[in-house]
């Protein structure tokens, strides 16, 4: 704990040296003539562990749920047609599909977010003491948490008042030689602030300082959380704070939260329905009887996203003929299937997509067809009668989880409602990208520690907040 304290907060990289003293003059003055780099190397080893164990145990027990909004129930100006939020979500998937077909070792020089795309899904959380309440939009895809800070250069409208620092007594800045300060892809010190840069494909950004600070998530307070305290922000993140990066690296949100809390699920709810979105983290979020199968590890892609193993699609009770090596990830780093909260519209590779689809028409013929609308290209004039009668879309994943779609993953509505369409579309190359259309209403968990993904079991409509 020492040897944390001393890392993270006021001595940066230094503190190890000075711990390391500290210990062999205390109890082995001879290491430090032989072996004090390995004495060094054992301390911030012995700091990661305990950055880990002590966030856990002070404040943490065994989970933490909160509700999941979507945009619309908490801005009520976010009124933006579905040809909107795809023109939107089309940029994502560009970047998306762009980035990991690029060698990854070409990346820019700074923090990467795919576009902001169609992220839509926000959490209450409180951030300092006494605590500044704020929405944050909740994003797998990304690790890095910031939101907008004062005093701002450039900072653009949002719903809450912006999070001033000097208004907070846990505020304190990281130094440009932290541990945190380090895992930043690319950092930079200008007068000992450690910088940092957001860029996102669309030209939207966020460029600040890192910082650590008390967060409130549901009851539960998290302590020296690394943030970024965005000064100069701008682009399309609409009316919230800032981002809550869930993905699958250390910075993010989960990943400071130690190997225990890298767990947690959600249930992802269109804000027309009539139940509620949430978002569980901790141990209590792996729910008996849920159907798990192994997240793929990508490690040519410095990315946050959550790859899946996914083995292929029925329509009705007919597999359709693709290939299981069409969704594979190749050992170049292409390819797979990403899980995706910030695009709406699942994508699969060309040839896959048109198998799939052509399947769902031959199954679909009693249903009257329309011109297709937006990146769409199989729409119907559907009345509800018909709505109950599409055949079932069935996911496979290895392990065996087979997850079953129901209308409301099919299909989404365009234009006016009674025109719906096939909500699935080609993707520009070989990544795969499950959107969050065909994950409203399932229980999703991601079990980071044993490294799997579970469905179910909750529909979500049942379970209480
Ligand atoms: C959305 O709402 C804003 C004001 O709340 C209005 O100016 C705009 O025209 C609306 N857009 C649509 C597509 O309805
Ligand atoms: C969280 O706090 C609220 C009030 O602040 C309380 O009503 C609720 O029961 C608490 N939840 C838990 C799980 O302790
Ligand atoms: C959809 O069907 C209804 C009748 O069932 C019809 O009145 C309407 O014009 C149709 N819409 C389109 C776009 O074809």
């Amino acid at each position: 704990m020492l040897c944390r304290l001393l890392l993270d907060t006021q001595f940066g990289f230094l503190g190890p040296f000075l711990v390391a003293a500290t210990i062999v003059e205390f109890r082995a003055p001879f290491w430090l003539v032989r072996a004090p780099f390995r004495l060094v190397t054992a301390c911030v080893e012995l700091a990661r562990i305990m950055a880990h164990v002590g966030m856990v145990s002070s404040s943490y027990s065994l989970g933490e749920k909160v509700r999941l909004f979507h945009m619309q129930e908490i801005d009520h100006s976010y009124n933006m047609s579905i040809h909107a939020r795809l023109e939107r979500e089309k940029k994502r998937v560009e970047t998306l599909t762009q980035l990991f077909a690029n060698d990854p070792m070409m990346s820019a020089n700074i923090e990467r977010g795919e576009m902001f795309g169609s992220l839509e899904f926000i959490v209450r959380v409180g951030v300092g003491s006494p605590p500044h309440y704020q929405y944050l939009v909740f994003d797998t895809g990304s690790d890095l948490i910031w939101f907008q800070c004062q005093p701002c250069d450039r900072c653009y409208s949002q719903i809450n008042p912006i999070y001033d620092p000097i208004k907070s007594n846990t505020y304190r800045e990281a130094s440009c030689l932290s541990t945190k300060c380090q895992l930043l892809n690319q950092h930079s010190c200008k007068n000992q602030h450690c910088v940092y840069k957001m860029g996102y494909g669309d030209r939207s950004s966020s460029e600040g300082v890192l910082g650590f600070e008390t967060f409130i998530f549901g009851n539960t307070t998290f302590s020296n959380v690394a943030f970024g305290c965005g000064y100069k922000n701008k682009g399309t993140f609409l009316n919230f704070a800032g981002i809550l990066g869930f993905g699958g690296e250390d910075l993010s949100f989960v990943g400071q939260l130690g190997e225990k809390g890298r767990t947690f699920s959600y249930c992802l709810v269109d804000p027309k329905s009539t139940s509620f979105g949430w978002l569980h983290v901790g141990e209590e979020a792996i729910t008996p009887g849920a159907v798990w199968s192994p997240l793929v590890y990508n490690p040519r892609a410095n990315s946050a996203h959550y790859y899946v193993d996914f083995l292929g699609l029925s329509v009705g009770d007919i597999r359709v003929p693709i290939s299981e090596q069409v969704f594979q990830l190749s050992n170049t780093g292409k390819g797979g299937v990403v899980l995706d909260t910030g695009t709406l519209v699942t994508r699969f590779p060309k040839p896959a997509y048109n198998a799939f689809r052509d399947a769902f028409i031959a199954q679909t013929q009693h249903i009257p067809r329309v011109h297709g609308v937006s990146l769409f290209d199989t729409c119907y004039n559907i009345t509800s009668i018909q709505y109950t009668m599409l055949p079932k879309i069935s996911f496979h994943f290895a392990g065996g989880p087979i997850l079953v779609l129901m209308a409301n993953n099919i299909l989404v509505e365009v234009e006016d409602s009674n025109i719906l369409c096939f909500a699935f579309a080609p993707s520009p190359n070989d990544l795969s990208i499950i959107g969050s259309i065909a994950q409203q209403k399932i229980q999703i968990t991601i079990d980071g520690q044993a490294g799997r993904i579970g469905f179910g079991p909750q529909n979500c409509a049942s379970k209480q907040i």
